[in-house]
Parts: structure tokens; sequence; C-alpha cells
């Protein structure tokens, strides 16, 4: 657990050393985002940047960024982002992830969406040959009409879950919707499976960032490689 930590804090060393003084900077969810935030917080705090904002991807990262003193804003106030980090769940050679883990997809591809550079860092262990093989695909839908999503999502060939929080309710998005976890297996076609959910009424949002990612951050113990779209 420690070793991960530690090639957690590596990546998001070299994700922070991208981020200039005066930029504005989306702060993505999880715990590898969050060590992006502890070193933002420590540049700010010795001087090496000033003068930054950041978008939260979230009402944790809000929280944890406030917590570590770090400038806040909104998109409404600044729609154009210079550069997001942000962690993944899974990832595949040609930089497509998948994000949601933690809930917080919708948010996250919104700030991407408005971003110059995506940077995801990772460890190793979220590299995958194929999506799917490693990671079940989040997506938030709506509550109204949840048999039905589940229904069709089962159709395009998944096997669906409705996240539950320990007390056995619903786990609610920042937005108040639900997330299906949907066990697609490995993709031979992510887009298509995207473009799909993307048509279904009710589908609020899914975790496949296919064209987002315009640098990937992979810490493993031999160091970090850097790669870029
Ligand atoms: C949050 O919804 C996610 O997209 C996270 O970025 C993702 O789950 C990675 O989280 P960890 O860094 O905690 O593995």
């Amino acid at each position: 657990m420690q070793e991960i930590d530690a090639l957690k804090r590596q990546a998001a060393e070299a994700a922070v050393a991208h981020i200039e003084s005066g930029m504005v900077v989306g702060l993505g969810a999880g715990s590898t985002a969050l060590k992006a935030l502890e070193c933002i917080a420590e540049r700010l705090a010795v001087g090496t940047l000033t003068d930054i904002v950041g978008v939260p991807c979230s009402e944790q990262v809000a929280a944890d960024a406030r917590r570590l003193a770090i400038p806040l804003t909104t998109l409404d106030s600044h729609p154009e982002v210079n550069l997001t980090v942000d962690g993944a769940d899974e990832v595949d050679p040609q930089l497509r992830v998948i994000k949601g883990g933690g809930g917080a997809l919708l948010r996250e591809k919104i700030v991407a969406q408005a971003s110059e550079r995506e940077i995801i860092i990772v460890d190793e262990r979220k590299l995958s040959e194929r999506l799917g093989m490693k990671w079940a695909l989040p997506v938030e839908a709506l509550s109204f009409g949840l048999r039905a999503h589940v229904k069709f999502i089962e159709r395009l060939g998944a096997t669906v879950q409705v996240r539950t929080r320990p007390d056995g309710s619903h786990f609610r998005t920042d937005s108040g919707n639900l997330i299906l976890d949907c066990q697609f297996g490995p993709m031979e076609d992510p887009a298509c499976i995207a473009g799909a959910l993307e048509r279904h009424a009710g589908v609020i949002e899914h975790g496949l960032f296919l064209d987002l990612v315009t640098d990937l951050i992979v810490a493993s113990p031999s160091g970090t490689r850097h790669l870029t779209r």
C-alpha cells in the first residue's frame, strides 16, 4: 500500500511540474488526484507557484482544496481551463480511459472538455490492453426509469450493478443521480458502446474518455513515463 502511495505521489509530482503560475487548473477526483492537490498546495506554500485558481471536479475535491488553501473558481467564472490533472481507473495503449470509480465522472468530463490539456496520472496497475478487462464502466443515470436503463445496458452486453453505499442505500452523485457499474468485459469497440449509451435517454454520462486525454503519466517502480497523444 505504501508503495502504491509512493507511485501515486510520483505521478502527481510529474504532472504538477507542468502547472505554471497564473493558470486555471482543473482539479480531478480520487486518491491519485488528491496527491496532485497536495503537490500544488506545497508549491503554493513555498512560492514556486502563484496566482493559480482551481476548478474542482467534485464537492469532495472542493473541500480538500479548501483544506489545503488552494484558491478555487468555477467554470462559470473561468470557462477555459489551461490544464487538468486527474486520475483514472483503467487506461489502454491509445490513451483511452475509464473513469468514474469515485462517481465524479460527469463533472470530470465537463472539466476535461473545457481543458486545453488533460493530464491523467496513474500507477502502472491501471494499464490495460483493452478497456473493460479490469474495471466495470461507471454510467451516471437518472433514477427515473432505472429498470429500463439497466435492461438497455444489459442488452448492450453488460452485467449491471446499481452502486450502493455501505448502508445499502443507492450511491448518489453530486448531481443527485445514480451510478450503474457496467461489466462489459474487454471492449472490442469502446466508441460503439459510448455512442449507444449517449443515445439512451436517462443516461446522463458514462466513464469512457476516448479522445480527451492529451497526456498520460504512468508511475512504476522503475520510474515515470510521460506519453502524449
Ligand atoms: C473519480 O470519479 C474517478 O474518475 C477517479 O479519478 C478514478 O476512480 C481514479 O481514482 P484513484 O486515483 O483513487 O484510483
